[in-house]
């Protein structure tokens, strides 16, 4: 029997006590220009959930940074920013993008990727010549001169910083390439499609320290151009190139914040710990 006359407990009872467990920053459309945003979004390899409730918004002409453990879902949640989830995963919610839905049915899923570009955590060359490789999603869908896809490769190739190693080479299999190299093959195939949004899975893990010393420094001259959203393990790399940095925990975005925040003061106690490495 509930004893009836029993009083209410106050509300500041049940509010929790601790510090918030998921702060997310809310970018103001009025103030940031908003590239692409995510609501509910939700995604499932078969019955596990492997990334929930990550409202966020993505700022154009920004570097923003996803970081956390492995498994944590960053990859999961970058492939579905241009549906390459399609087939393997389902992906539920929205992902806004100059005011469409591109998670919805009707949307024409080549044309949004060239809007939005992804390099995959593992290089993917197509088994052509290094200058085809470049050149072969371009001629595909467009009418180009030599002269033009000349100076493509050659820019595209500078940017990712790999010209110097292969302009000599462009008619040799991109097989042929180390990983690093094709790295950032795959990068300047990429940019060569001249994405608006450009979605990169650790592009420098590869990479020695001089090449992804260049590459930093053509990510941030990139981002007058381009909105990218980049996977990292490397902190101090988040810290350098990156305005915005998104934690990621067991599938969960748990601070979302300026860089600057997240690795001076973040407000999540596990956000402190995974950057300082007290993390397990
Ligand atoms: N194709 C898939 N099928 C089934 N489960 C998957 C698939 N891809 C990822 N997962 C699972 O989803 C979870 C998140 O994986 P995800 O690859 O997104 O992590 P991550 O944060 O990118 O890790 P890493 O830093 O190692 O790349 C993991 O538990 C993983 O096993
Ligand atoms: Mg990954």
């Amino acid at each position: 029997m509930t004893n009836r006359s029993q009083p209410l407990k106050p509300l500041s009872a049940f509010l929790p006590k601790q510090k918030p467990e998921q702060y997310l920053y809310q970018m103001d459309p009025a103030k940031h220009e908003i590239a692409l945003s995510t609501n509910n979004l939700q995604v499932r390899y078969g019955d596990k959930l492997s990334f929930s409730d990550g409202d966020l918004a993505f700022e154009r002409y920004k570097i923003t940074s996803l970081i956390g453990a492995s498994g944590s879902g960053k990859s999961t949640f970058l492939r579905s920013l241009n549906r390459m989830n399609d087939g393997i995963a389902n992906v539920t919610g929205q992902i806004w993008y100059r005011g469409l839905d591109i998670n919805s049915k009707e949307i024409d899923v080549y044309e949004m990727r060239r809007h939005i570009g992804m390099v995959f955590q593992r290089p993917n060359p197509f088994a052509k010549s290094i200058y085809n490789n470049i050149t072969f999603p371009l001629t595909q869908r467009g009418h180009y001169s030599k002269e033009e896809l000349d100076e493509i490769v050659e820019r595209t190739l500078k940017q990712a910083a790999l010209w110097d190693q292969v302009k000599d080479d462009l008619n040799k299999s991109a097989l042929s390439l180390s990983g690093g190299q094709a790295q950032r093959l795959v990068i300047a195939r990429a940019l060569a499609l001249k994405p608006d949004i450009l979605l990169l899975d650790e592009p420098s893990s590869a990479l020695d320290p001089i090449s992804s010393a260049q590459f930093e420094e053509t990510l941030l001259q990139l981002k007058e151009h381009y909105t990218i959203i980049i996977v990292t393990h490397n902190m101090q790399q988040a810290a350098r190139i990156s305005d915005y940095t998104a934690f990621f925990h067991l599938g969960k975005v748990v601070e979302y914040d300026l860089t600057r925040k997240i690795f001076t003061r973040p407000k999540v106690e596990l956000t402190n710990d995974y950057i300082s490495g007290n993390f397990g």
